[in-house]
């Protein structure tokens, strides 16, 4: 959602500010601005509507900001009120002389904006985020008069901490005050930020990514926590102004990592990353030799989990189509009872979890509010609760009981790609791990090691196909409706097929399985519809090709994805984009990479902003 970042030291503050905010900007888009207060106390806001860039410009601009060490600066996904310069971060108290930016939602803005505007303050947006800086404002100000300040503490961090007091909701919040030239105050309740610890400099953020360039030695603050930043000195307390020691931890991924190199897009890197990355995910954790999965993160809870009578695996979007691939795999391989359920339906319908449940949070960033509130949920109810994530450190990843890293490397593009392919190896680990250890032989193991094994160079001879899926691209990308279809392990995978071409090329796509077709949506084909079938050799191929001939015979344009050398399937085909043979289990992370290449070359040919499609933003961290 939205990202913040923040500095205090020595070092000239804007152009770490803006940097840092282009790192952030798959976070959300629609507006951004920056505050620095400079070294005679003065406040400096500049807000725009749109991209980066345009703030940017506007600070080009004369009068330009001064030199200033202290500030703070947002890239906002609007939640309450539109994407306008008035609604855009930093806002700021009546008086100017507050300003805070924040991620999250004050649920209680409504009453608290009717309180403060009763006691005279007037508003000039429509945000929750004002009422929060007004109330910040206003408390400052009653402390100010009664002289209040408590020893060892700033009357800003006071200020603040009282206002946390009233507010319910989520936040992210950095504050400064121009009062106090030298101080930044930042809180966390359900919106991550993370300090990173630099030479009599700290650089705050809402993402590691803004931080990395600066420093790799980071503090994660928790929920109700808050830090006060000084140059060369900083202390963490509870809300309560309970002193903490900060746990100070080393960021994994390098600076490379987030860069763009030679490719175009974020999102053609990192398909094109899965070889690797998956190669990442597999090291030291699948055996070849001795047939076996070591997955330290969950290798505590091994009895627990073996004897487990039920899974749900729980996630949103791609990682719920990932939790699909999951519930597959765990019943096939680990012979266990499975469900795979949208966190944002299970952590409302008072799920039942009965002993000896494990509930599985699948999230690429680890902060999905609606995948933590489920976790959250589980663990009350008593279930072990295990993650799979890719961000190292994230609020899920230090909130379960045990888990499995994606290793996959940052994801900047907003569609989610390499991480998906990772989260379904990571779920076909832990199937196998259970599996082994119930009624799997070991030369089944042995096999499916094997297959897993040779995914990375399977999914690259994949890649070499990206002209020929750009060409079926460019032929059906002005088609506004598109079906995806596939059985059994490709059910989920039409699914995000479908997703990926939505939500990059604004293409009205669905996924369902093959046979659901003649339920109902059949009588949406018509001459020339694209329709995308998975069909590779398998289980159910011939049922599968039972359903191209029901569209084919209805004028729709059959775009296939089938096994290597089906020189059988060209006759019932439009066009066909081969993948190499796998293990049936396997198939999912070979079949949709040519879906993922299909949704990129359609978008960019229809001139979409592939990487920071319209009203996304990457990490969903309100529900
Ligand atoms: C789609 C996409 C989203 C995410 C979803 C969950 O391409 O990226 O559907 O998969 O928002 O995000 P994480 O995995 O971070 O919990």
């Amino acid at each position: 959602m939205c990202g913040i970042v923040a500095y205090v030291g020595r070092k000239i503050a804007q152009p770490l500010l803006i940097e840092g905010l282009k790192r952030l900007e798959y976070r959300g888009y629609d507006s951004a601005g920056i505050a620095v207060i400079d070294q005679k106390g003065a406040m400096h806001i500049r807000r725009a509507v749109g991209r980066i860039s345009v703030l940017e410009d506007a600070l080009q601009r004369v009068p330009t900001l001064p030199d200033a060490s202290l500030g703070m600066a947002h890239t906002r996904w609007a939640t309450h009120g539109a994407p306008t310069e008035a609604n855009a971060h930093p806002h700021t108290d009546d008086t100017g002389r507050i300003a805070l930016v924040h991620n999250g939602i004050i649920e209680n803005y409504a009453a608290l904006k009717k309180f403060l505007t009763n006691k005279g303050h007037a508003f000039s947006s429509q945000t929750d985020t004002e009422v929060l800086a007004m109330l910040i404002g206003d408390l400052y100000a009653d402390m100010q008069v009664k002289n209040q300040v408590l020893p060892g503490t700033s009357l800003l961090q006071q200020a603040v901490q009282a206002a946390l007091h009233e507010v319910d909701g989520t936040y992210g919040i950095a504050v400064i005050c121009k009062d106090e030239p030298d101080t930044l105050v930042v809180a966390r309740k359900g919106s991550p930020l993370i300090i990173g610890v630099g030479q009599e400099e700290y650089i705050v953020a809402s993402d590691a990514s803004a931080i990395v360039e600066h420093t790799t030695q980071v503090v994660y603050l928790n929920d109700n926590e808050m830090a006060v930043l000084k140059p060369g000195s900083f202390r963490t307390t509870t809300i309560n102004n309970i002193t903490i020691s900060p746990v100070i931890s080393q960021l994994e991924n390098k600076l490379e990592e987030y860069e763009l190199g030679d490719y175009e897009h974020y999102m053609l890197k990192e398909i094109f990353e899965q070889p690797s990355a998956i190669r990442n995910c597999l090291r030291g954790r699948a055996e070849q030799k001795e047939s076996r999965i070591v997955l330290g993160g969950i290798v505590d809870h091994t009895r627990e989990l073996v004897r487990a009578k039920r899974f749900i695996l729980t996630g949103q979007g791609t990682a719920w189509h990932a939790g699909l691939v999951g519930d597959y795999l765990m019943e096939d391989l680990a012979k266990v009872t499975t469900e795979c359920t949208y966190a944002s339906e299970f952590r409302y319908r008072n799920p039942l979890v009965e002993e000896g449940t494990v509930v599985v949070a699948i999230s690429q960033s680890g902060e999905t509010a609606d995948t933590l509130a489920a976790l959250r949920e589980a663990k009350e109810k008593g279930a072990l609760a295990l993650g799979i994530v890719n961000v190292v450190g994230s609020t899920i990843a230090r909130e379960t009981d045990g888990g499995i890293y994606l290793h996959a490397g940052p994801e900047i593009g907003v569609a989610s790609t390499k991480a998906f392919t990772c989260q379904c190896v990571v779920l076909t680990m832990l199937a196998l791990f259970l599996g082994r250890r119930k009624f799997m032989s070991q030369s089944v193991c042995h096999e499916m090691i094997d297959g897993l094994c040779a995914v990375p160079e399977q999914i690259e001879r994949v890649l070499e196909q990206s002209d020929h899926v750009k060409q079926i691209a460019r032929e059906f990308c002005d088609r506004e409706n598109w079906l995806f279809l596939g059985r059994g392990y490709h059910f989920p995978v039409a699914l995000e097929g479908a997703l990926k071409l939505k939500e990059i090329s604004y293409i009205h796509s669905e996924g369902m399985p093959a046979a659901e077709m003649k339920h109902g949506p059949i009588a949406l084909i018509n001459e020339g519809m694209p329709v995308v079938f998975i069909a590779t050799k398998g289980s159910q191929y011939d049922k599968v090709i039972s359903n191209i001939e029901e569209v084919r015979a209805r004028g729709g344009k059959i775009i296939v994805v089938a096994t290597e050398g089906d020189t059988n399937i060209h006759k019932y085909s439009d066009h066909v984009i081969e993948v190499p043979h796998a293990l049936e289990p396997l198939q999912p992370l070979l079949s949709v990479v040519p879906l993922q290449l299909l949704a990129y070359h359609c978008a960019v040919a229809r001139d979409c902003n592939v990487d920071k499609p319209r009203n996304l933003a990457k990490s969903v961290t309100v529900e």
